[in-house]
């Protein structure tokens, strides 16, 4: 298959590219770090891309911020920001990318454990993350020519939680939160949003 990949510079999306490389053409693209550029808070830089890169098999997002603080200081910015970007812009991946996937083709794309496991300060995260599934369910109902769309939910990432200083034994190694996007790409599901697990083997929440 023809995978392009966004947010392939980051933690998540190196270790799905590498994971995917092995089988199947891979295709990159980020904002700032890799030869082909995107910024999916742009829909025209969407369009773009989507123009450049013809024909694709699927499309793996691990791209989107959203912004996380006190919800008394998340200012009308943060939400606006966080809407636009991690949310508006994977939806817009996919509204925008209909027409560029080959029949049976896929998306696969990522929200986060703070949909279902809040915390202080995830109030504009939560929201977009659990945005994200609401939309791959309904969307997988309307999509074309047998074009799936899904959503992976990481937990926290091992190197992640390193990085943040923080303590990484609860977290799930990157290079296996992977598996569940070459298992989103390869299998044949559609409208789910798929948890990776320890074992690899991602649950269903339907
Ligand atoms: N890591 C975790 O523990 C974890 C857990 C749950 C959910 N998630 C979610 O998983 C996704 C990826 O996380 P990560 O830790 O791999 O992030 P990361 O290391 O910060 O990497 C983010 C990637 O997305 C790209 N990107 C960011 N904004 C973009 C935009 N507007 N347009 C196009 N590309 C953009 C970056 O490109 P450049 O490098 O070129 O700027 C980079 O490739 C995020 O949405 C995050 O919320 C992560």
């Amino acid at each position: 298959m023809r995978i392009l990949v966004v947010g392939a510079t980051g933690t998540i999306g190196r270790a799905v590219c590498d994971a995917l490389s092995p089988r199947h053409e891979v295709v990159r693209a980020s904002r700032h770090r890799s030869a082909l550029r995107v910024d999916i808070a742009q829909p025209d830089s969407i369009r773009a891309l989507y123009q450049a890169m013809g024909r694709v098999d699927a499309v793996v997002s691990a791209a989107g911020e959203a912004r996380f603080a006190p919800l008394s200081t998340l200012r009308d910015e943060d939400f606006a920001f966080s809407l636009a970007n991690k949310l508006m812009g994977q939806v817009n991946l996919v509204r925008l990318g209909f027409d560029s996937v080959s029949d049976g083709g896929g998306f696969v794309l990522t929200s986060g454990v703070l949909a279902r496991s809040p915390m202080p300060g995830s109030a504009a995260v939560s929201l977009v993350n659990a945005g994200l599934e609401g939309f791959a369910r309904a969307a997988a109902l309307e999509a074309p020519r047998g074009v799936r769309v899904n959503v992976v939910s990481p937990p926290w990432v091992t190197e992640t939680l390193r990085a943040l200083g923080m303590d990484p034994r609860p977290g799930l190694p990157a290079a296996q939160v992977a598996q569940t996007y070459v298992q989103a790409v390869e299998g044949r599901q559609t409208g789910e949003v798929l948890e990776p697990k320890k074992d690899s083997r991602p649950a269903t929440r339907l």
